[in-house]
This record gives structure tokens, C-alpha cells and sequence, in this order.
């Protein structure tokens, strides 16, 4: 897939990126919560696009948190959360999300994080398999963690 080109989110792209997420997730966001995120972490906030026909085709984003190690007893430490990630239908399994959760995983580095986790709902298998060939391991479940009482798994995984 060379024709796919992994860069980062700039600001012409929110619309696109509302759009992506509306259409492939039910946890969607306001307009601002994903340029806060782009302001304040725009290194964990990445994009795909097809350069063939000039569209976004899917990003993730994140954040880094500061809490207590998943990873490492009770060390106080940063986190790099995956907040979101999505690619359209047309283009899944083409190893797109792995090359766009690799570069965000680099971007968590740059800003000093040491592990990563995230929430996923527990029947969505897609995105559990993809984690897992990562390297994130599930660590608990969240019990009714989604608005519609689904539980979440808690992945993390070291940086
Ligand atoms: N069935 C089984 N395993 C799958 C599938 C599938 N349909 N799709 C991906 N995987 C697993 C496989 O292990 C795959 O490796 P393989 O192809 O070598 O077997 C691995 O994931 C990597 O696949 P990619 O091609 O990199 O993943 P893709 O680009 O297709 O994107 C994603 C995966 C993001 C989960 C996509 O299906 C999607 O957008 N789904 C809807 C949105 C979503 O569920 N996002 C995650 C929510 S949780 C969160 O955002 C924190
Ligand atoms: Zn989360």
C-alpha cells in the first residue's frame, strides 16, 4: 500500500477526521475535544491518507496521562492513552491501523511515556487482535465502561 501515506493530523483535516469517527465508532467527540487533543499531544495524533485520491482514510489519536504504572508496582509515571483510532471499511486490514498505532506509539516515546493502554469494547475483535499483535497485553476488565453497559478491557503495554 505505498500509495498510503502515515503523517501527522493538521488542522484542515478535523472534518474529515469528525466524519471517520462518527462513521466507524459509536464514542464520538466534539469538534474542539480533537483539536485540544492535536494542541496539547500533536505528535500522538496521526493520520493515513490515500495520495491517490487526495483522502483521509483513517487516524488515532492520544494523550499523555500521569497516574500510577500499570507495568511497574506504584511508580508514578506517564502514559500514553489511545484515545481513538478508526479506518475506513474500504481499507482495512491492509495493515494501516498497525502502521498508524506504530507512529503514535513513537510519538507517546517522544514525550518521555513509558507504557501505553487503552479501552476497547470487549467484543470488538478486530481491535483486540490488532492490539495484541502489537504487544499490548489486557491487564482488567472495566465493568459497564460504554454508555450501552458493555464492559471495556484495560490493554497496556511498555513503550
Ligand atoms: N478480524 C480479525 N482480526 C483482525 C481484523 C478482522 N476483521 N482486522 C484486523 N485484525 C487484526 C489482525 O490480527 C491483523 O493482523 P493480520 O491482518 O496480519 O491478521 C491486525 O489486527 C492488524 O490489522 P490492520 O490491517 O493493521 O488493522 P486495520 O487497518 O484493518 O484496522 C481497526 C483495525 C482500527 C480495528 C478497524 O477494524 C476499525 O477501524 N474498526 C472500527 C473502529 C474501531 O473499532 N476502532 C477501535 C476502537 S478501540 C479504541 O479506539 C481505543
Ligand atoms: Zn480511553
Amino acid at each position: 500500500m505505498e500509495q498510503i501515506h502515515i503523517r501527522p493530523f493538521q488542522p484542515e483535516d478535523l472534518q474529515r477526521v469528525v466524519s471517520i469517527n462518527r462513521t466507524c465508532l459509536p464514542e464520538n467527540y466534539p469538534g474542539l475535544f480533537f483539536m485540544s487533543l492535536y494542541e496539547s499531544f500533536p505528535k500522538a495524533f496521526i493520520v493515513a491518507e490515500d495520495i491517490e485520491t487526495n483522502t483521509l482514510i483513517g487516524y488515532v489519536m492520544g494523550r499523555i496521562e500521569r497516574g500510577f504504572s500499570s507495568l511497574k508496582g506504584y511508580k508514578l509515571t506517564k502514559k500514553g492513552h489511545i484515545v481513538s483510532i478508526a479506518i475506513i471499511e474500504e481499507y482495512r486490514r491492509k495493515g494501516i491501523a498497525t502502521r498508524l498505532l506504530e507512529a503514535a506509539l513513537e510519538g507517546f516515546r517522544e514525550y518521555g511515556a513509558s507504557e501505553s493502554f487503552l479501552e476497547v469494547r470487549e467484543s470488538n475483535i478486530e481491535a483486540v487482535n490488532l492490539y495484541q499483535k502489537i504487544g499490548y497485553v489486557e491487564k482488567k476488565v472495566l465493568p459497564g465502561y460504554y454508555r450501552d453497559g458493555e464492559d471495556a478491557l484495560l490493554f497496556t503495554c511498555p513503550l
